[in-house]
């Protein structure tokens, strides 16, 4: 996580066109997403084999408050909040 955070920070200091910046933007915050949903997909695994009910309950609605960031984040890349998405522009833009 460390590591996707610092790639995160990297593209927002980087210069160039920012039609392009916005898309790695959101690329990298989808990869933070997807992340977390492997993580809290794996723990609440764990948590329903070893009979943690309630913890299994709790892990089960943060992954779906990761899936409907990751959702979001697709809309905005590909479009439907905006009239076209980030990764559109980018791409007329080059
Ligand atoms: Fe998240």
């Amino acid at each position: 996580m460390k590591g996707l955070i610092e790639e995160g920070s990297e593209i927002v200091q980087a210069t160039g066109d920012p039609d392009a910046i916005d898309a790695a933007l959101i690329a990298a915050a989808q990869r933070v997403e997807h992340y977390e949903i492997s993580a809290y997909g794996t723990a609440r695994t764990l948590a329903n084999e070893l009979g943690y009910d309630r913890t299994a309950a709790l892990l089960d609605e943060k992954l779906d408050e990761e899936a409907q960031a990751d959702k979001l984040l697709t809309k905005i890349a590909d479009g439907g909040i905006f009239r076209s998405g980030v990764n559109e522009q980018a791409a007329t833009q080059s």
